[in-house]
């Protein structure tokens, strides 16, 4: 099949494969550079994420802006998407049957960007896309190869805005992102 963004986002605008159809407002597909180094990935979309359908623009999405913007990664040139597409009612974590319904969209998505980067944001994309026993306050910022992937994890934008006393290590590990975006970049030229 020649999978494209246009198929991909129109039938994940159709999608009815979980329950969380009933409740969304948007489909929170995902947005950015289609052709990015590094794609971020996230749990699920929030309030504000389901009434615009774009990822990461309430408080947390705002704060990785910030550590974006403070490692000189422009946010247009990564590709951001989540582990679900729809919001979960009150923000609940993910259900392991709403994850297997949704994760082929990001297995699609993850083939047509072909990122040399994966970065999880926060546990339950880390516990999705590295291992089900990821630890991430021992583990964040470590590389994983996969295949041709890098995957990495750190803290996610919303724990950091109710434990402040983690942004020290989440700046740590956005530079060490940054730092593998420079090599990669500096090799292909
Ligand atoms: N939290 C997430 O994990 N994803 C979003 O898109 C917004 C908040």
């Amino acid at each position: 099949m020649n999978d494209s963004f246009e198929i991909l986002r129109a039938e994940c605008e159709a999608c009815t494969r979980c329950e969380l159809h009933t409740t969304r407002t948007n489909c929170v597909f995902g947005t950015g550079n289609e052709n990015a180094d590094i794609l971020f990935v996230g749990e699920a979309p929030g309030d504000n994420e389901d009434k615009t359908g774009i990822p990461f623009v309430g408080r947390a999405g705002q704060l990785l802006d910030q550590y974006l913007y403070a490692v000189d990664i422009p946010r247009e040139s990564v590709y951001i998407a989540n582990i679900l597409k729809c919001r979960p009612p009150k923000n609940r974590d993910p259900l392991p049957a709403e994850e297997d319904a949704c994760i082929d969209f990001l297995r699609r998505q993850v083939k047509l960007i072909n990122p040399k980067i994966i970065v999880c944001l926060g546990r339950i994309s880390a516990m999705r896309l590295i291992r089900p026993d990821y630890k991430i306050t021992r583990e964040h910022g470590e590389w994983v190869r996969k295949g041709n992937f890098l995957i990495t994890a750190v803290y996610h934008p919303a724990l950091l805005l109710r434990d402040p006393r983690r942004k020290e290590e989440m700046l740590v590990d956005m530079k060490k992102i940054k730092h593998e975006l420079d090599r990669i970049k500096s090799e292909r030229n």
